[in-house]
């Protein structure tokens, strides 16, 4: 059995199947298959030399990564730690040589099984840590203060620390920069460039030197199609170390992390001078169209929205006149999964509810680049926008400013692949699309002025000042010379979904930079 567990040709995904009980998103549960194991290895035992080594997978699995450390590195002390107790049994066996515990590496698992690490040995930290989306560990605010502080940096909006493969790259950041060792760790691509890690890239080129990444594409592990990376990092030696060497499909080059995104892969030249050209003759697009928001999150679609609109007001007449006891009833009658009777329920509580039929909204389920340029008259759909019923904040419905009511709205999303853009041109909410923002075409003076944050104290939609073109200065004058608010609306659009944006910037800097729309010239398409 253990023979046949050995071979380096095992099917990792096999063993995952002998745990059906584990949610295998929640914990990250995805092995990695041996080819990528064989080559995160290589990659990162080519910055070691032959001394004495202590291999640590701080998420470990059934140990893929321990196994093949085996048997490159027989001399090796190896080290792995496992959340779950029945799935490092299974690494146990597979790799009885190995020093395989049971905790969670987050919260002070690691400690005890790194005290063990001799004195001259340097470490290898390899594995592909869990990825999750939202780490557990924002909702233990002292779990999270004390990873947050390995990164002394200052977070600025739009970035965070948010999935587990985050804190763990910080854990051995943290190890590493206090003793030797390299770091090569599968993650996903996201570290690469998305902007909302770059305080933490920065963290990391700070402590670390960066010494390879490989793009690996979409698709490494079965039934996923996201995209990974592995990033092989040293802890610092006095000398310099030479530049970081990119791969992606076999092709390798040579690049230089710069700020302020610190991206982790080169720039293409083209992109680099398009950004710098078009940054020259004009503004950011979020300061040409000052005011935008993120689209309605109902959280409860399943009640306030309906491609019908009588359907829809009839099913709230029906939940308004629902009692605690006839709740169930209701959900039966209009087909509501009885899971959902505990948002039903939390939400009857408080003030008996009457339907206002002005609530309800044209709701347009806008689905990024499915609909550029326009939407298709399927995506149309209605939804009660009732403030009591949506959490504040995600009806978008500001003081007394109401940012759905006009119709022309300009669709775009930033720093999320694939951009692509929409023109709206009826009254309506737009549906929250990943990191989709509307853009009103008019909004009242001072918001456009003082921005949105005046909505708070604000007594009176009056008091906001008159409707104006949601336009910079610079924005407006750009506008008269062609045609009007409305045209410089449909220009932009045009320009975020033309072929030098597309094909050209938004590789490069899609994920990390806002577009910046050159205003002197005619406008690319
Ligand atoms: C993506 S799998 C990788 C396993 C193995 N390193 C491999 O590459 O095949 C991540 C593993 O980490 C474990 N895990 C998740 N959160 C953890 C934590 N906080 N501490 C330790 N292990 C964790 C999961 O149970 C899962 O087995």
């Amino acid at each position: 059995m253990a023979r046949t567990l050995d071979t380096p040709e095992l099917d990792e995904e096999r063993l995952v199947h002998q745990f059906p009980g584990i949610d295998r998103k929640a914990v990250g549960a995805f092995y990695t298959p041996a080819p990528i194991v064989e080559r995160t290895l290589a990659l990162a035992l080519s910055h070691l030399g032959d001394g004495p080594l202590t291999v640590v997978d701080p998420a470990c699995g059934a140990g893929a990564f321990l196994a093949a450390a085996a048997r490159h590195r027989p001399d090796a002390r190896l080290c792995g730690l496992e959340l779950d107790a029945g799935v490092a049994h299974l690494c146990q066996a597979r790799v009885p040589g190995a020093d395989v515990r049971v905790g969670d590496a987050l919260r002070g698992g690691l400690e005890p099984l790194l005290a063990g690490t001799p004195e001259g040995h340097a470490e290898l930290w390899v594995g592909n840590p869990p990825y999750n989306g939202t780490s557990a560990v924002l909702k233990d605010a002292a779990c999270y203060a004390r990873l947050r502080a390995l990164v002394p940096l200052a977070m600025p909006p739009g970035t965070s620390l948010r999935d587990d493969f985050a804190f763990f790259l910080l854990v051995a950041m943290k190890r590493l920069t206090a003793r030797p060792g390299v770091l090569a760790f599968i993650t996903p691509a996201s570290l690469l460039e998305s902007f909302i890690y770059a305080p933490l890239r920065h963290a990391l080129l700070d402590a670390l030197h960066l010494r390879e990444v490989v793009d690996l594409g979409p698709g490494i592990f079965t039934g996923t199609q996201v995209r990974t990376c592995i990033t092989v990092w040293t802890s610092r030696s006095g000398a310099d170390a030479p530049a970081p060497r990119h791969e992606h499909k076999g092709v390798g080059q040579c690049f230089t992390p710069e700020p302020p995104e610190w991206r982790l892969s080169p720039i293409a030249r083209e992109a680099a001078a398009l950004d710098a050209d078009w940054r020259a003759r004009g503004e950011p697009l979020t300061t040409l169209i000052p005011v935008s928001l993120p689209g309605v999150k109902t959280r409860f679609d399943e009640l306030l929205v309906d491609a019908d609109r009588e359907r829809l007001l009839a099913r709230l007449h029906a939940f308004c006149a629902a009692t605690q006891d006839t709740l169930e009833d209701f959900a039966r009658e209009y087909h509501l999964e009885p899971a959902l009777l505990p948002k039903l329920r939390a939400l009857k509580k408080g003030p008996a509810l009457e339907v206002d039929a002005s609530h309800v909204r044209p709701f347009f389920r806008y689905g990024g680049a499915r609909h550029r340029g326009a939407l298709p008259p399927e995506a149309k759909a209605f939804c009660y926008l009732d403030r009591r019923l949506i959490p504040r904040g995600d009806h978008r419905l500001r003081g007394p400013y109401d940012p759905h009511q006009d119709a022309v709205k300009l669709l775009f999303n930033v720093r999320e692949l694939p951009l692509s853009a929409a023109l709206l041109e009826e009254p309506g909410c737009v549906h929250d699309h990943r990191h989709a923002r509307f853009a009103p075409l008019y909004v009242p003076q001072r918001i456009r002025d003082e921005g949105l944050g005046i909505t708070r104290g604000a007594r009176s939609r009056d008091s906001l000042g008159p409707l104006v073109p949601n336009l910079s200065p610079r924005g407006s004058a750009w506008a008269q010379g062609l045609g009007g608010p409305e045209a410089a609306f449909r220009a932009v659009m045009r320009f975020l979904n033309g072929a030098p944006v597309q094909r050209v910037w938004a590789p490069a800097f899609g994920a990390s930079r806002v577009v910046p729309v050159p205003l002197e010239g005619p406008l690319p398409e």
